[in-house]
């Protein structure tokens, strides 16, 4: 990350290249004629989370039915993201879908995709430029992060309705990861809706997760809990289901029963096993994302802009449903995901 990685984020000469060489990656003259063998490559910030290795197996399907290879590579870090960019190039890759483990990646990744004759699609997490704004010029599938934050938000605020809760024994613990644009939108919208729906603003606590993971989330929940002995009932919310799933185990670290919390996540990939422990938690339910047009579509997409020069949509944004003990198993065969 230190080295090449920060030389090409400051330098000036990398943005006048950015610029010079995006150009004709995206326009319709692109692609002249078709290469014999399509090769992409699949690049994701977090191999061990189930939400990115189901992008990959959808990424497989749309191998199978389309015929192109699928390099899928673990990016943990800049100079992952680098190097496995260096390699789809020199094994004849022709482009790349990728969620970035930086969005403040973005103009180096574009300035190096671009040296190499590659194009790119970004998945999850937006690109971020040196101005700090997202990359619009930039292709882009992603979730309707407000919209799916709110979601969880109003499904919080109508099960405490549902259980009775006293608003004055309830607080919410937003667990937060707000340099990730997504991830604050996420938050933002479900603390917006809990305080739409009447919930005090002012037992609205965030825990800011220093790590993405659910290690980073228990230890900024556990603070949280720390600081307020008062409160007896927790709403959890966060940008996924392991920011909800550590904060979950949080509340059990302190001796909260189950009954006393209800965790809403995001992903809906991350809780399977949690749902099918015997004995209910805390995670009542999370919002399913479809991995499949994350994995599957953002894969085709560039396999036919590569074939036909057909150009994507610039940002394209996908929804979800809300699944829980109840209905999870349907939803997840539904969804293909099982
Ligand atoms: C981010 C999160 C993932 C998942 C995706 C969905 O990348 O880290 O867990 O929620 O967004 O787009």
């Amino acid at each position: 990350m230190k080295s090449a990685l920060a030389r090409l984020l400051t330098s000036g000469l990398g943005l006048v290249l950015l610029v010079a060489c995006s150009k004709p990656a995206s326009g319709p003259s692109a692609a002249p004629s078709a290469p014999a063998k399509i090769t992409i490559g699949f690049l994701v910030k977090q191999p061990e989370e189930p939400w990115f290795q189901l992008e990959w197996k959808f990424a497989d399907q749309a191998r199978q039915e389309l015929g192109f290879e699928v390099m899928k590579i673990g990016v943990p870090d800049g100079d992952k993201v680098l190097s496995a960019i260096d390699n789809l190039a020199a094994n004849g890759a022709q482009g790349f879908v990728i969620c970035t483990p930086d969005t403040k990646l973005g103009p180096a990744i574009v300035k190096l995709a671009a040296e190499r004759h590659l194009r790119l699609i970004a998945v999850d997490d937006r690109f971020l430029g040196s101005d700090g704004r997202p990359m619009t010029e930039v292709h882009y599938l992603g979730i309707s992060a407000r919209k799916i934050g709110e979601s969880v938000g109003a499904a919080l605020s109508a099960e405490m309705q549902a259980r009775h809760w006293p608003a004055e024994e309830t607080a919410v613990c937003a667990v937060t990861f707000e340099e990730l644009d997504t991830a604050k939108e996420r938050t933002d919208g479900a603390i917006a809706a809990l305080t739409a729906a009447g919930f005090r603003a002012a037992a609205i606590y965030r825990a800011p997760q220093k790590t993405s993971d659910i290690p980073g989330a228990l230890d900024a929940a556990a603070i949280l809990l720390t600081q307020h002995p008062e409160v007896k009932h927790w709403l959890i919310c966060g940008m996924n289901d392991n920011a909800v799933l550590g904060a979950v185990r949080a509340t059990e670290g302190r001796a909260f029963p189950a009954a006393n919390v209800i965790g809403i996540g995001i992903n809906g990939t991350d809780c399977i096993a949690e749902f099918e422990k015997a004995a209910p938690t805390g995670f009542f339910a999370s919002v399913l994302l479809s991995a499949k047009q994350h994995g599957h579509d953002t894969a085709a997409m560039l396999f036919n802009w590569i074939r036909t020069g057909q150009e994507p949509p610039l940002d394209t944004r996908t929804v979800g449903v809300i699944i829980n003990r109840a209905n999870f198993q349907q939803t997840l065969r539904e969804q293909g995901v099982r």
